[in-house]
């Protein structure tokens, strides 16, 4: 069904989504692993990071499925399916493609093997797994933040070079 206030509702909800989500990322990237980083005491940097991602896990599950069905709602209600055929709407690409990666993660490799690896290898190698967790976040934040950029001027029209 089309209707132009259920447009604008997903569009709150899709940004206060990304707030919720891409905030938290960025939290936890800047702040919370580098603070774990720095701590001496390895057993309790990981209890510490298990309790507190544990916790953002959850809001991010949640507000990944809020912006995934928003940002559906919206390519549906301005029939803009085509975009995906055009390069110069990359950063819907992006955003497509950086919740594919998050839902895969947090739905799919979490729960089945991303759990005992992280907590099998911050054993084996705490300064090491931690290094390898920091870059993977700071990575994701980067192409999330991109793709912000870029939606946020292409939907008023801003030309990129392609
Ligand atoms: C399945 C995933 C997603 C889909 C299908 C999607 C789709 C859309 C659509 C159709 C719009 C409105 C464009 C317009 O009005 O012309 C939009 C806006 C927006 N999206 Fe997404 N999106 C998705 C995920 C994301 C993610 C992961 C982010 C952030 C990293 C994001 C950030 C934004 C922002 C900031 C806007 C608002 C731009 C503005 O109005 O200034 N989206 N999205």
């Amino acid at each position: 069904m089309k209707d132009f206030n259920i447009f604008i509702v997903a569009r709150v909800f899709h940004i206060i989504g990304v707030v919720l989500w891409i905030g938290g990322v960025a939290f936890v990237t800047t702040v919370l692993i580098p603070a774990l980083r720095r701590m001496p005491d390895q057993d309790k940097r990981y209890d510490l990071f298990e309790t507190l991602e544990g916790r953002f896990s959850f809001q991010a599950k949640i507000t990944t499925v809020i912006t995934g069905l928003s940002g559906l709602y919206m390519l549906y209600y301005l029939d803009a399916w085509s975009r995906y055929l055009n390069l110069s709407f990359w950063w819907v690409h992006l955003m497509t493609l950086i919740w594919l990666i998050f839902t895969v993660v947090l739905f799919i490799l979490e729960p089945l093997f991303l759990h005992k690896w992280f907590h099998d290898h911050a054993e084996m190698d705490s300064e090491r797994t931690f290094r390898v967790l920091h870059t993977m976040h700071k990575v994701l934040l980067a192409l999330s933040l991109i793709s912000v950029l870029g939606a946020v001027a292409g939907v008023r029209g801003f030309q990129y070079f392609f």
